[in-house]
């Protein structure tokens, strides 16, 4: 069973990152066995964001931060704001233990108002994951808002891109000796879980059933 942890950095519900990241788990969930866990920081910002350093936040926020150090997979999604990533993801990176994170994989999802800032990805995200040692896939998931219905429906070409990007974070875990991965996984170094206090979890049922709470 993979830990994978699907991380909204939108202050806002609903937020059409995580029909997104959805697509992406459910995508994921058909080729591989997952525990998920889901961290929407517009329902955990107050925990999270209760204090400025991590010595002093509320046990329940230490707890989620816990979620993402152990888990083997980030899927990691924000809508573009002031063509950069939101604020509230970037305290969430800042306050994590940069020596669990290392070797970790992380998958970049963003959508924004317009596809000029889809860059965003590749200059800004990117460097956020490597500054703390975790590898990034090399396909990324980027949409306009408008391929995103209200209703949460994703355009064909969103849920082929979806489904391409899934494939690939599964090969890299698969392949994560190979690449030198394997002596960071959380297992033999993250601290503890503690539960999943403001956290979903549930698990699929590998191969062929799509991820559902
Ligand atoms: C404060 C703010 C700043 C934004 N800045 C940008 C931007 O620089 N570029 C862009 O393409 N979209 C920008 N947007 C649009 C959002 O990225 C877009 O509405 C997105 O679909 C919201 O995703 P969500 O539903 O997950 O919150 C901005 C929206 C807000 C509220």
């Amino acid at each position: 069973m993979v830990v994978v942890a699907s991380i909204n950095g939108s202050p806002h519900k609903p937020s059409r990152t995580q029909h997104l990241l959805a697509e992406l788990c459910a995508a994921m969930g058909e080729s591989i066995a997952l525990e998920l866990r889901l961290i929407e920081l517009s329902e955990v910002a107050t925990d999270l964001f209760s204090a400025p350093q991590r010595c002093d936040i509320s046990a329940k926020g230490e707890s989620i931060l816990r979620q993402a150090e152990n888990a083997e997979i980030l899927i990691v999604g924000t809508p573009v704001y002031r063509a950069s990533y939101t604020g509230l993801l970037k305290q969430f990176f800042d306050l994590l233990d940069e020596d669990c994170m290392k070797g970790r994989i992380a998958v970049p999802v963003a959508n924004g108002e317009t596809p000029m800032h889809g860059l965003m990805l590749e200059h800004q995200m990117r460097p956020l994951f490597s500054s703390i040692g975790i590898v990034t896939t090399s396909t990324t998931l980027f949409a306009t808002q408008h391929e995103i219905s209200d209703e949460g429906a994703l355009s064909r070409r969103l849920r082929d891109a979806a489904q391409m990007t899934a494939l690939e974070a599964v090969q890299m875990y698969t392949m994560r000796s190979c690449m030198g991965l394997e002596s960071f996984s959380p297992r033999s170094g993250a601290r503890q879980d503690e539960g999943g206090r403001g956290v979903v979890s549930f698990t699929s049922k590998k191969p062929t059933s799509r991820v559902s709470p």
